[in-house]
């Protein structure tokens, strides 16, 4: 049976196989999570040279680096990661992102701050002026969810729960709309700074490095 790609899923396709070209020999890789991390990793597997080792920051990401033959590796073994590799909802020109549409936003910040570079890979549709379209993921300890709701509510935020979801940390999502993204930096904080909040998908005190754009063709951007 043949199954037929929209263009955006060639796009990711087409990232995907693009980020490759970043990976250097015998580095161990941080991957994130995701559909066009899926199509990176299964290309990571099939490469001629393999990474020594991945770290990966969900478990869908960890099942599918299994299946492509890649050896897994906790980041408290390794510490700190050359590069990281993933994808995100949405990033800007300063490559600042929101990220976390598939839940694993805490880890992968937790990858992306341990790595010295990160490079973004992106089907066009997620290249924005500004940040703030997508709604902002927040995962919260299920104890603190009404409490955070109402101090987000106080930013100008309004909030919903993600349905049952329960992330891989044990929490779970919020999406919040209405944020005012003008300072990206300083939202960021403000909102890790509600006792309750894990993380939120805001990815701006660490930045991508590198944001490769699978348009009709591909571009490869650094920040503004
Ligand atoms: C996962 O939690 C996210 O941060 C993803 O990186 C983001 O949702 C992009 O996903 P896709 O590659 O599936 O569009």
């Amino acid at each position: 049976m043949t199954t037929s790609l929209s263009l955006q899923d060639q796009r990711k396709i087409n990232a995907a196989r693009h980020a490759l070209s970043f990976v250097d020999a015998g580095q161990v890789v941080g991957i994130g999570s995701g559909s066009t991390v899926a199509r990176f990793i299964e290309l990571l597997g099939a490469a001629p040279a393999k990474p020594p080792a991945v770290v990966v920051a969900s478990a869908q990401s960890e099942a599918i680096a299994l299946k492509a033959g890649l050896k897994i590796v906790p980041l408290n073994d390794v510490r700190r990661i050359d590069c990281y590799f993933d994808g995100a909802d949405e990033i800007d020109p300063s490559l600042a992102m929101i990220k976390g549409g598939g839940a694993a936003l805490t880890r992968e910040k937790i990858i992306a701050s341990a790595s010295k570079r990160f490079i973004c890979m992106v089907d066009g549709s997620k290249w924005v002026s500004t940040l703030g379209a997508f709604p902002l993921p927040v995962e919260v300890v299920p104890f603190a969810e009404a409490y955070v709701c109402d101090r987000i509510a106080a930013l100008g935020g309004a909030a919903k729960r993600r349905g049952e979801l329960i992330t891989d940390n044990g929490n779970i999502i919020i999406d919040v709309v209405g944020l005012n993204f003008s300072d990206c930096d300083g939202l960021e904080a403000t909102l890790n700074n509600i006792a309750g909040v894990v993380c939120n998908g805001l990815f701006a005190a660490r930045r991508a490095d590198v944001c490769i754009i699978a348009g009709d063709q591909i571009e490869t951007r650094t920040a503004a």
